[in-house]
């Protein structure tokens, strides 16, 4: 399930930000993480199963009701069970009235997300 960040995950949440490969310098990474604790419209959200934290969505919240997707990442033991899908899923599903959108770092996954329909089951998004 999608869960909204908080401080006691920042190392888990700074180990799945780096597998971006936008985040690889750690200033880059320490700057970014800085942004979502700091400014309101940046939001984190983890994907939390059987008590692990094994995802992350990283989304900037914009007028008019525009959220983009900075950052995703799934831990890669986890990786081809549909988990990065379901996040983009579930972000939906929480803010339903706001249009999901992507960045250049994270347009080929969300563009392959949106290609497979939109349905909650399997992997599709
Ligand atoms: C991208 C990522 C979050 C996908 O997570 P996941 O849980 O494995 O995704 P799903 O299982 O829901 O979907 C897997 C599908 O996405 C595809 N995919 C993975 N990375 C992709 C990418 N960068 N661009 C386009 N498609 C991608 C896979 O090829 C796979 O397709 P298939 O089912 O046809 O084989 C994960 O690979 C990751 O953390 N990558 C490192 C971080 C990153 O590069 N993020 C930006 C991606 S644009």
């Amino acid at each position: 399930m999608l869960i909204r960040y908080k401080k006691a995950f920042e190392k888990i949440a700074m180990g799945l930000l780096s597998f971006m490969p936008n985040e690889k310098d750690l200033k880059k990474l320490q700057q970014t993480m800085k942004n979502y604790e700091t400014d309101e419209s940046w939001q984190l959200f983890l994907w939390k199963e059987d008590e692990d934290i094994i995802g992350l969505l990283g989304v900037n919240f914009t007028d008019p009701k525009m959220m983009q997707i900075q950052h995703i990442s799934v831990n890669p033991s986890h990786r081809h069970q549909g988990i990065g899908k379901r996040m983009v899923n579930a972000l939906q599903e929480m803010f339903p009235d706001w249009k999901a959108s992507a960045n250049d770092e994270t347009i080929a996954f969300f563009e392959k997300c949106m290609q497979e329909g939109n349905t909650a089951e399997g992997s599709g998004c």
